[in-house]
Order: C-alpha cells, then structure tokens, then sequence
C-alpha cells in the first residue's frame, strides 16, 4: 500500500457484483469455534453447523475457523461427539473455504505439552482428515514448543500460521516486557521458521486502535508475509483496532456471523463489509448473502444455545479488561471457581494478587492454558495462604510451569516461588531449559497398552492419549460399552423452544407445578430432564415428547418458582403418584453454579460416602473431577503426602493427607465429579 494508507472511498449503491478492489481485506469466519466457544461454552453441535456451511462456502471467506481450541476437549466429553468426525462431515458442505484450526503447538488440544510421538500422530491424523490452515500458537511465545509440529504441517503441504499472543503488562503497548521490539522480534523467528502468515492473537481484546496502528506497520515493515489480526471484542475496542489495522494494512480480520459476536467473542462481519464497501480494501462480500446466513442462525439454531449466553449483565463489554489488562475469559473462570467455593467476597484479593503471581510465574501471557494456571493459583493464595506461609497450595501445572515444562517465560520465575514449588517434585528439584518436549518420554505406546481394544483406529488412540479420564469414557459410549449420559444428548428446537417458554412463565411467577394440573399424562420412559438456570436459582425441568409436542413437567423448584403456588399440593390427584421429586443435593453442595465454562458437573457424594468413618476425612477442597488416587485401602501415608489428583476447573491439583496414618476408605474412583467439601478419602 501507499505512504498514504487512507480508505479511498467512493461512495456507491451496494453492489453485490461492484468490480473488485485493489487490495481487499481478506476474512476469516470463526462462528463454528472461537464464536461458540467465546459466547457458548464451546457446546456447538455439528448437527447446527450444517444448516449454514453450503451458504458460508458461498461467501468468500479467506478461511473458517472449524475445529481447535477447546471444541476437541468439549466434543468429546460433554457432547458425546468425535471430535475427527466434524472435520469430515464439514468438509462435505464446505467444498471450496479452506478450514483453519486452533493448535496449541505442544500442547495440541489439551492442556500440556505431549511428547513427539503423540504430536505427530496428532498432526497427521488433523491433516489426514482435512485440517488445511494450522493456526499455531504457544502460550509462552516460546517457538521451540513449534518445532515438531511445524515439519509435519509443512510435509502435509498445509498452512503454517504462526501466531504471537498480544499481552501486555502496561495500560498500552510498551514497557520493559511486551513493547514493539518484543512483537517485531518473535514475527522475524516465525517469519525464520518458515510461518506463511504471521497473527497477532489477541486473545484478551487488549489491543487498543492506535497500538494495533502501529504495531501492524511494524510487523508489515519488517516481514514480507501476510499478517492477520485476532481481536477479541471483550473490552469494545476491536472494531477501532480492526479499522487501525487495515488502515495500517494488515491483510487479514477475523470476524464472526452477527448471532456469534460481540461480547467475548469478536466483531460482526457484516458492520466491516459495509464499512469497507467502495474503498480500495472493499471485502467484496454480498451483505445479502450474509443475511441469508444470519436468518438461519438466529432462527434455527440460538434457541437450543441462549440459556448458555451469560447475560447476567446489560452490557455488552467488560470494562475489567481495560481495568486488569486480564482475559475476560480468565475473569470469569475465576468469578466461577469463587462462587463454587462461597468466596465471591474476596474478589477484590483476587485481582489484587493476580498481577503479583503472574510476575512471580515469569511475567507470562494469559492465555489458555497459562491463564487458568495463573488464574487458579491466584485462587489458592487467596483461599488457602495464611499470613506466614505464601503459596501454600501450589499446583500441579505451577510446578510443572516451574520445572520449565511449559517452555521459557518472558522474565526469570521468582526464585524463591520456583524453589518451593519443586521441593519433592517428581521429574527433579532442578528446572530444564531445553525444548520441555525433550525430557517427555515417548507417551503413545503406553497409552496403547492401557486402552486396548477400545481404540478401535489411530483417531481413538491420539484422542485416549491426549484425554485419558473423559476420552476413555467416550469411547465406551461410541461403542456401545456403556450408556451415555441424557446430559450429553443434543436438544431439538422444539425442546429448547419449550425450555424457553418456561423459563418466561417462570419470570413471571405463572409457573404450576405437575401436581397442580388435573389430568397428568405420566412419564414416558423418553422424558428427560433439564436444568434451566433463572437468574440465582435453578429449577429442573422434565420433558416429554408426546405426539410431536413436548409436554413439560416441573418435577422440582427453587427460589422464585418453589415460592409460587402454595395451596398446590392439596389438589394433587389421587391417580399414579408422579415421579418423586428427586432428593436435593445434599447439604455441602453448593447450589447449582450457573453453567460454568468447562467446569465438571458437581455430583452428590455417594451415600456410602459417610459409611464407619473413623478418622481424619480428606475433603474435597474445591469442587471437581477426581483424576486418580495415588493411594489405595490400607495404604499408609504421611501428612502431606499426595493421596490423590483432584482436576478443578481443568488444573489438576494433588491433595495432601491431613494427617499421618493408614487409608481407611476411598470414597470415589477416577472420573468422579465431587462437590466441594465432599469426603474423598479417610485417614486413621
Ligand atoms: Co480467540
């Protein structure tokens, strides 16, 4: 582009077929994954990314955004879907838009470094079933983590996008850390390795207009490859930093369909298209087309996803971004994790500690996965430290993070915090500071071995491999060893429609309780239960798809809907009793929290939990996922001894013995989900 970068426009009538532009902004769609994933918890089912993709093959995006990220995790274990299955059944209706995934080097789709042998099988199984555009990023910015997947996009001929997490330790770019000479070094390494585009990924939406001015001259200036931004809408400011950006002439945007933008996830398309029409960086889309693909959106697809939309609040933008410079993602993880434990009132401590931690962890980006790590460790401090002793729970992906496992961080890691964490760390109290993936031993034989038969193909392996807890359990759900649960069935349109009618007769305090109606049809052995979240409260509902229409039958409420009609349950009817209310969770369970990111559904402990206890309970300090016991019956342990793996909100923290002594019960087994304070272990 010219010296003088600004728009040339000409005003015009909307064309779809105006001639072309000199230099047209190219764009990538990311609706079928950072879309859902930012505003919906990543429960996008491929069954609702089919009604669209013919006619978003027809727009002309540079590329969609299909796969990556957190669907993998997701698919598999909340939506019992195969996750290998969408790439090959989206590529049947995208014939011509190439598809892009979100890979996190090292760690692939999870939420560690694996060693080379997983990561190859990894990267050819994702290039073998259609990935075309590997979207590479490392949380630390550390490109040694790229080395082994790199080759392997390169010897597939694929795409190697190499990407530069935008953080920043100031109010705007610069400081000691993350200023321009930062950003224009780590393109030139990417530009080194061999990258075929370079992104800036603001995961955060920290990227204020004027910096991504300036920094995408910078980066133009010094790398002869395209250049892409991706700018989270979260803090508001994407829009100004996209229209900086191309002004700057990045090549580049990501956007997303109108349903799936704005608040975490990213700007619209459609504002950008208009914007640009008639300039020498006019898109070219067909605004119409657009429409065509909003419509179905809106219409047959949102309603089975709204409940999962957090509009607890009018606005659209989260001023803590600006206020924190901290992922809104990050932010709300951490509000969660408080909420679970009952201490939203330290959420003041929390932010307060966090930019201590992060320095004490080596200045690092936030992203997934350092900003959990980051962000649960701030927690532990809060909840667990006391005024003598720092960093007293430390967990298992800090130690790890310590050891140099997850790669070199911007600054040295605080050496009295490093010491602490690697005092009786397993792999050696001294750090590394090669290529972490070099001291992984090789991981996919042995996964190999325990799976067996139930991985059918290298698909089920690479995907045990990588999810060993929930990925074992999927697998005996797709072959039919074991019954999936009703939670991870899909919804039809004509349940969610009803789910949503009920919620709005329960806002208005009309809902009637089952027992309250005459003549009650009785449950079909198809009913199924939702939870649908009003607000603070929770009620479940039952549904029951009679003659194409669903009935609904509230079987249990709280809150707003339990306070209303009162004189109910005398009119009961005298025929078959309804189905008994199911028992509330008992007393330590918190209620319901309204349906965190990722985090496990929180079960009640089993009955037998409380069964001849004598002794010292190890409860469960946070609710969670049990990953496995390190310790069985009969076993003896000395206090502070790991006696098992609790996985909270996906960092996995080992839980010390609170006393010495010989394991008198083990209440759970690996999988378990268990409420905060539940008795996972006793110590006699
Ligand atoms: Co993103």
């Amino acid at each position: 582009m010219s010296e003088h970068t600004v728009l040339n426009m000409t005003p015009m009538n909307y064309n779809p077929d105006r001639p072309a532009a000199a230099n047209p902004v190219k764009v990538m769609d990311l609706t079928l994954r950072d879309g859902h994933q930012s505003l919906f918890a990543t429960r996008g089912r491929t069954e609702d990314m089919i009604p669209v993709a013919e006619l978003m093959d027809e727009i002309g995006f540079w590329a969609v955004e299909t796969w990556g990220g957190a669907t993998f995790d997701t698919m598999h274990r909340f939506l019992n879907e195969d996750p290998w299955e969408r790439i090959r059944t989206l590529k049947r209706y995208f014939k011509k838009t190439p598809f892009s995934m979100l890979l996190r080097a090292q760690n692939l789709v999870g939420y560690r470094n694996y060693a080379d042998d997983v990561a190859n099988a990894f990267m050819d199984r994702a290039c073998e079933n259609g990935m075309d555009i590997f979207r590479t990023f490392d949380a630390l910015n550390d490109y040694r983590n790229f080395q082994t997947v790199v080759p392997k996009i390169k010897e597939y001929g694929m795409h190697f996008q190499g990407c530069i997490c935008y953080t920043m330790t100031e109010p705007r770019l610069g400081g000691e850390v993350y200023n321009l000479d930062y950003y224009v070094n780590k393109a030139k390494d990417l530009e080194a390795m061999g990258a075929d585009s370079i992104c800036v990924k603001d995961m955060a939406g920290l990227i204020a207009p004027y910096d991504a001015y300036e920094l995408i001259k910078a980066l133009k200036a010094a790398t002869d490859i395209p250049i892409h931004l991706h700018s989270h809408f979260t803090s508001g400011m994407s829009p100004m930093s996209h229209l900086k950006a191309i002004e700057a002439g990045v090549d580049i945007i990501d956007t997303c369909m109108t349903p799936y933008a704005y608040r975490t996830s990213h700007a619209a398309i459609e504002p950008l298209v208009m914007t640009l029409l008639g300039t020498d960086r006019d898109t070219g889309f067909d605004i119409h087309k657009l429409a065509q693909v909003n419509e179905i959106l809106e219409k047959e697809v949102l309603p089975k996803y709204k409940h999962l939309l957090d509009d607890s609040k009018v606005s659209i933008i989260d001023i803590n971004v600006l206020l924190h410079q901290t992922p809104g993602g990050m932010l709300s993880n951490l509000v969660n994790q408080l909420r679970e434990m009952d201490a939203l009132d330290k959420i003041d401590d929390v932010y307060k500690e966090l930019p201590k931690v992060r320095k004490d962890l080596g200045q690092i980006p936030l992203v997934t996965p350092t900003s959990q790590i980051v962000g649960i460790q701030t927690v532990n401090n809060v909840l667990f430290d006391t005024p003598d002793e720092r960093y007293k729970m430390i967990t298992g992906q800090v130690k790890d993070l310590c050891y140099g496992l997850y790669g070199k961080t911007a600054v040295p890691i605080n050496p009295e915090v490093q010491k602490k964490a690697l005092a009786g760390y397993d792999r050696g109290e001294e750090p590394i500071t090669c290529r972490p993936a070099e001291v992984l031993e090789p991981e996919l034989e042995k996964a190999r071995e325990e799976i067996g038969d139930l991985a059918v193909d290298m698909d089920d392996l690479v995907l045990y491999a990588i999810y060993p807890v929930t990925g074992k359990k999927f697998l005996q759900w797709k072959y039919g060893k074991e019954e999936p649960p009703a939670e991870v069935r899909s919804t039809s349109l004509e349940e969610a429609k009803a789910k949503e009618d009920l919620v709005k007769l329960a806002r208005k305090g009309e809902v009637v309780p089952k027992s309250a109606l005459a003549a009650q049809p009785e449950k079909s052995e198809n009913t199924r239960t939702f939870n649908v979240f009003i607000e603070d409260d929770v009620i479940e509902v039952a549904v029951d798809e009679v003659g194409g229409s669903p009935v609904l039958n509230l079987i249990q409420a709280g809150g707003v809907v339990a306070a209303a009609p009162a004189a109910a349950p005398a009119q009961a009817p005298a025929g078959p009793t309804p189905a008994a209310p199911k028992p509330a969770a008992p007393a330590p369970a918190a209620p319901a929290p309204a349906a965190p990111a990722e985090a496990p559904k929180a079960a009640a402990p089993a009955p037998a939990a409380a069964a001849d206890t004598d002794g010292t309970p190890l409860n469960a300090p946070m609710p969670g996922m049990i990953v496995k016991y390190e310790k069985e019956v009969g076993d003896s342990v000395e206090k502070g001894e790991t006696v098992l793996i609790l996985e909270a909100m996906k960092m996995e923290n080992a839980l010390p013995a609170p006393v010495s002594g010989t394991i008198k019960a083990i209440n759970f087994g690996s999988g378990d989900s268990v409420p905060k304070n539940a008795v996972l272990a006793v110590i006699g």
